[in-house]
Order: structure tokens, then C-alpha cells, then sequence
């Protein structure tokens, strides 16, 4: 039925008396949300009839006292249903299906009359909820302190985890306990398993997350209970949440469930709860696979700063380009390129220039060799947090560098997460500094304000370091992929990732969105510099390309440690960065996954499979395949004997042919991996 006659069959119910829970189910009815909006407001949640969430408060309190959702009187409400299919630009899937149950409940505060709509949408494996305050409900301008949401978790489920308000964003490794025994303030996407409160398997398999995070603090998770949760806003340094002016919302608050931990992966409910594309013809946003003057940077082999060992320089440059051209890469990314390294850049946020060039790279030139052979230059602006010097330049950035052709800029905040600069605005005088979350209101506003202006110059944003995604790229398709996480670089400099990080990664910081994590590394041997060795086999890391999904995924290595392995590299050059479809043929989360995924634009598929310290044999049916069809299988595998530890590099590479009705059963080395393309004959 199309949603315009669905939208006409909206019953409004008066409620003068809510003395029952209002309840609304997903389509399947096996995800029944109930909410009390009596007196005070709460809901609950069941799955298949089980308790899921049990009965949570939720409100918010204001800086005068007040707390909406506690002591109201429900006015009425309105269900709707919606049931449509929208197209991605570009995306991990081309065609996502919306299809939900909308139950929104009217109330007021019994004691003033201030209005607060409670609006809850319920998919198939998927809740959002989130508060919206009418321009009529008597609120005018109004500060938020803290919100009640809660998440009473029925049972002790299994979490995968990474702490709140640390100072290092949100670079962790991710921790593993029972709800009970996590930390205390933990960051979103939130993942548990319901099932074995011991094992860490069995579903149901739930993520807490938001989407939609517009001009409001990131919600982390406080615990207030054995298992329970509840909503803890990032403040500003003046203790305020969120200022708000009504109209105004705040993100949904919302719920993945999937009886598999795969189904969570390939869960859209957070795309669906965003807004459609405001930006309309994206056919400027590219999705592709990039190289860059990166690996040897932060393997201290080059400088991003002037000298003799300047990375960022014109000779340098051109011969990446050579080799971008040779293999058919898109971009070239080149960090250390302006004015402002110099020193401890990491503390240079002030004085960065994002429009002036290091005297010896030639900006200009190389932006129109790049062109000339085929590929372009990917601007990079590095901000060490600064948002008040970056905003001062951003819009003179974004056009020279569309000028010259560029289409991604990959931008940066390396700074504390409670150190981020801001000189105007509430309680700071004129010449005074405060300083902020990096995911707090402020930095939220400042993200957005970037992604914005970038889209005025047809540019797309890869910003490392930023708030958490929520589904953004929905509404803002240059928004194409973030970091947000702790990615490849560690492998470089810290004592590294160890080899659990990916198979849980796909499973927590995935959710969210896409990740420049900068797989490829084929010099996988540890160094003085870098004390381990990199946590996977080199089939792992050709694995990564299917794994961990971006639309623009970088060949992270240097140019010459592809050129001994050009016949790996291969897999490299020919997988897709834009998709068709997605499964999640394997899963457990920490120990293993095995991916397909189809191209956008062919019949090929290929398939990722990533494991942890422990060699495993993957086994998959090819049903994915299109049924009567020959595909050619080339397979990117560890050779016998293969181990991230000591023997990193051996790998093999075969061919088969392979239809819908086989089966593909391969041995995965310690820390190892596999990669597959499978061509359409
Ligand atoms: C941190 C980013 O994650 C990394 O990729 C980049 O090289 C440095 N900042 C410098 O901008």
C-alpha cells in the first residue's frame, strides 16, 4: 500500500485517561513496545513475548527545575505506518526497505502546561524513539541537564563494550563482560547478547545507539543498576547539555535486535530513522579506493612537517600519483601538504593554514598532474581540534580545492576528547578559551556546519577523529565515512590492536557507519618503531576490504611493499568500495566473520572472512550466488603454515569454478583471513 494512503489512515485516538499502556508492535509482531503516559513517562520493550527492556523512565530535566515526562497528563495519540523503499546513493546495500509502525503521544505537564511529544517507531528489528518539543508548547528557549531515558535490561546480557569520556575519543579496544560488570559510562553503539550470559553467544542480540544526531550532546551510558542504563548527555564545560530553542528534537533513541549477531550488521533501522537526502543530485560524491603519502608518516619515515624528511613533497607526490595511475586508484591523499606542522602539530590547531601549500609542493601542479594521469588529488585538514580556526577558513578551503579538482577531503581532530577550543558563546567572555567534549553539543553543531559547507562546494568528508555517526550519510550523502574509532595506525605505533579488534569492530563501531579504518598493510613485520607485528596475515588484510565496509577504502601501504606482491595487490584494485547487497554468512562476535557482498555495478560478488588468534576452518554455502550461474572464484588465502605471529606474508592464491549449489570450505591461519572475488562468467 503506498504510504500516502497508509499516512491517510492515521487514527487519531483522544486519551484523556492513559490508565493502560499504549502499546505499538513492528510489523512482524515480534517486537511489542509499550508506553505508560501516566503521571509519569516509561515504556518497555518484549521480544517474542520476553521481556527485553524492562519498564525504563524516560524525561528530560531543564535547567529551571522542571522535568518533562514526570508528573504530565497524556493528551492524545497518533499511529501511522509507513511501508516504502528508498534507493542509496551509494551504500553497503542499494535498496533499503523503511517499514515501520509510528505511535506518537501528545502530553503536557500538569503543573505548567509545557508540552513534550514522545514519538516511538517500531521495525522489524529495530526501535527508535525520540522526544520532540512543539514551537507552541511553551518553552521558548530552555536548557537540557540531563535526560532520564532509560535502559532497564531484562537478564545480564553479555556486552561488548568501550568506556565513555576517556581522553582518547573513542580509540579503545573493545572489552567483553556481563552488563553488570562493564565500566561505568560507556559510548554507543552499545552490543549484547541476551542469550548465554556466560558465553557471549546466543541471541537475541541487541545494539543501544541514536540516530540522527543533529544540534544536541551524544548520548553515552551511565549505569544506574545491575543492568541498567540510562541516557548521559556529554555536558558542555558550562554544565549545560543541550541548548535548545523550540522546534526542536532530540535524536532517536534507538534499539537494533536480530536473533543472529550478523542480523545487526545488516540492520538498517538507523539509516531509516534519519531524513532523506537534502542535498539532491550527489552524483560528485565518489566512492573509490585511495592511496597517500599516510603508512610512512606514521611509521616515522617521513614528516608531516618541514625538513629534510618532509613526507608532503612535490617528487614524493608525483610518484604516488605514477603509481595511483598505473593500478587505476581514484585519489591520492596527501597529509603534511600546508603550512602549520611544524612543531608538536597535535597543539598547532591555531595556526594550521588550510589553503597555503609547504614551499615545496606545488598545489597547483600536482592537482593538474593528478588529473592529467587519470586520478585526483585527496585534500587533507588536519585540525588538532580547533573548530573556531578551521570554520574561519573552511569555506576558502573547500573551494580551492574544488578548484583544483578534488572531489574528498579527509579532515582531522586529534586533540584530548575534553580539549576542544571554543571562544564565543555561552559563558565565555571576549579573549577567554572554554573547552569542550569532542562530542558534545558544541562539536555536534561544528561537525555539521563542516559537512555542510563542504556539500556547497560538491566536497565529501572522511573525518577522522569526529563525534560518532548516527546515519547522517543518509541526509548528507559527501558525509561519506568516518574513523571514530581506533583504526590501522595503532598497528603503526602502539603496542597494536591485537587480533580480536576486527571480528568485534564489525559488530560495535560498524554499526554506526562506515570506517576508514585504512586496511592493506603488506609489510606486516614488527620494527623497532613498531614493537608488534601487524595482528593479521596479509590474506586478513585483503579480507578487510569486504569486512569492514567504506565507500572510500585506502590501500594503505607504501607503494613499495605492494610492488613484491602485485598479484595480492590485485584483490586490492579490483574490489568495489559501492555494493548491491550484503550478507553475513558467519558470525561471533570477537572470535570470527565471514562477509559477501555483491558489486553495485556487475553480477561479481566477493566474500571477506577475518578471524582472531585462532585458526578456523570457514565453511559457507554459495547461495548467495545468482543460481545458474558459472562464477570464476579467485581465492586470496593463507598458505599452509601462515601465522600473524612470524609468518605473516604466506599466502596463496587459486582458482575455481564455483556455482549457487557449492560449498566454500577454506582454513583460515592465526589472526588470518580470506578474500574471494567471484566473477560472473
Ligand atoms: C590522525 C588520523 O587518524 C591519521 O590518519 C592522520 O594521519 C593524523 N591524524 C594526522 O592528521
Amino acid at each position: 500500500m503506498p504510504f500516502r494512503l497508509l499516512a491517510a489512515l492515521a487514527a487519531l485516538v483522544a486519551m484523556p485517561a492513559l490508565a493502560q499502556p499504549l502499546t505499538v508492535a513492528s510489523p512482524d509482531g515480534r517486537t511489542v513496545v509499550s508506553v505508560f503516559a501516566t503521571d509519569d513517562l516509561a515504556y518497555a520493550v518484549t521480544y517474542d513475548g520476553e521481556p527485553l527492556v524492562d519498564r525504563s523512565r524516560l524525561g528530560v530535566v531543564l535547567s529551571d527545575g522542571d522535568t518533562l515526562g514526570v508528573g504530565i497528563v497524556g493528551l492524545d495519540s497518533e499511529r501511522q505506518s509507513r511501508d516504502e523503499t528508498w534507493e542509496q546513493p551509494w551504500g553497503e546495500v542499494r535498496e533499503i526497505r523503511d517499514h515501520h509502525n509510528e505511535f506518537r503521544v501528545r502530553m503536557e505537564q500538569a503543573a505548567n502546561g509545557r508540552r513534550m511529544d514522545l514519538v516511538v517507531r517500531v521495525f522489524d528489528g529495530g526501535i527508535g524513539f525520540r522526544y520532540e518539543w512543539p514551537e507552541d508548547g511553551g518553552l521558548g528557549a530552555f536548557e537540557i541537564m540531563e535526560e532520564l531515558t532509560e535502559f532497564r535490561m531484562s537478564g545480564n546480557p553479555e556486552t561488548w563494550f568501550i568506556r565513555s569520556q576517556e581522553e582518547n575519543r573513542y580509540e579503545y579496544l573493545y572489552e567483553q563482560f556481563p552488563l553488570s560488570r562493564t565500566a561505568n559510562l560507556l559510548h554507543t553503539p552499545l552490543t549484547m547478547a541476551f542469550g548465554d550470559e556466560r558465553g557471549g553467544e546466543g541471541g537475541p542480540y541487541v545494539a543501544v545507539h541514536e540516530a540522527a544526531l543533529v544540534d544536541y550532546a551524544a548520548m553515552s551510558l551511565q549505569k544506574i543498576g545491575r543492568a541498567a542504563l540510562q541516557a548521559h548527555l556529554t555536558p558542555w564545560s558550562t554544565g549545560v547539555a543541550v541548548y535548545a530553542e523550540a522546534p526542536h528534537r532530540s535524536p532517536w533513541r534507538m534499539l537494533l535486535i536480530g536473533d543472529e549477531a550478523g542480523d545487526l550488521v545488516t540492520n538498517y533501522t538507523m539509516l531509516n530513522l534519519n531524513e532523506p537526502n537534502a542535498l539532491g543530485d550527489v552524483s560528485w560524491v565518489e566512492p573509490g579506493t585511495y592511496i597517500g603519502i599516510w603508512w610512512a608518516l606514521h611509521l616515522d619515515e617521513w614528516t608531516w612537517g618541514s625538513g629534510p624528511r618532509h613526507g608532503a613533497t612535490t617528487e614524493n607526490t608525483r610518484r604516488y600519483i605514477d603509481f595511483a595511475a598505473e593500478h587505476g586508484f581514484g585519489g591520492v591523499l596527501v597529509e603534511g601538504w600546508n603550512l602549520g606542522w611544524d612543531g608538536d602539530w597535535t597543539a598547532n590547531g591555531d595556526v594550521f593554514s588550510f589553503t597555503e601549500p609547504y614551499p615545496d609542493y606545488d598545489l597547483e601542479g600536482l592537482a593538474a598532474y593528478a588529473r592529467e594521469r587519470g586520478t585526483r588529488l585527496i585534500g587533507h585538514h588536519e585540525t588538532s581540534g580547533s573548530a573556531p580556526n578551521y570554520e574561519a577558513q573552511m569555506d576558502d578551503a573547500y573551494a580551492l580545492m574544488n578548484r583544483l579538482g578534488v572531489r574528498a577531503i579527509k579532515s582531522g581532530y586529534v586533540d584530548w576528547s575534553m580539549n576542544f577550543p571554543r571562544r564565543s558563546g555561552p559563558g565565555v567572555a571576549p579573549g577567554e578559551t572554554a573547552y569542550e567534549w569532542n562530542y558534545g553539543q558544541y562539536m555536534v553543531r561544528h561537525y555539521q556546519s563542516t559537512v555542510e559547507a563542504a556539500a556547497r562546494h560538491q566536497i565529501s568528508l572522511n573525518i577522522h577523529e569526529s563525534v560518532k555517526d548516527t546515519g547522517l550519510r543518509r541526509t548528507y550523502p559527501n558525509l561519506m565515512t568516518r574513523e571514530a574509532a581506533r583504526g590501522q595506525e595503532y598497528n603503526a605505533w602502539s603496542e597494536g590492536n591485537g587480533p580480536d579488534h576486527i571480528p568485534t569492530l564489525v559488530f560495535t563501531r560498524m554499526l554506526a557507519s562506515p570506517m576508514d579504518f585504512t586496511p592493506g598493510i603488506f609489510d606486516l613485520d614488527g620494527t623497532e618503531r613498531r614493537r608488534i607485528n601487524v595482528p593479521t596475515t596479509l590474506a586478513g588484510q585483503l579480507a578487510l576490504y569486504v569486512v569492514l565496509y567504506s565507500p572510500l577504502q585506502m590501500a594503505a601501504d607504501l607503494p613499495e611493499n605492494y610492488e613484491p606482491h602485485l598479484d595480492a595487490f590485485q584483490f586490492i584494485k579490483d574490489v568495489p568500495t559501492d555494493w548491491e547487497d550484503t550478507r553475513v554468512l558467519e558470525a561471533r562476535i570477537g572470535d570470527y566473520v565471514t562477509i559477501a557482498r555483491q558489486d553495485r555495478q556487475s553480477d561479481d560478488w566477493y566474500l571477506g572472512a577475518k578471524t582472531d588468534a585462532s585458526a578456523r576452518t570457514m565453511d559457507v554455502a554459495l547461495d548467495f550466488l545468482a543460481p545458474g550461474r558459472t562464477y570464476t572464484a579467485t581465492l586470496y588465502r593463507d598458505a599452509d603454515g601462515a601465522d600473524w605471529q612470524g609468518n605473516a606474508t604466506a599466502y596463496t592464491i587459486e582458482t575455481r569454478e564455483v556455482t549457487a549449489a557449492d560449498r566454500l570450505t577454506v582454513p583460515l591461519a592465526p589472526g588470518g583471513g580470506l578474500a574471494v572475488r567471484f566473477a560472473a562468467d
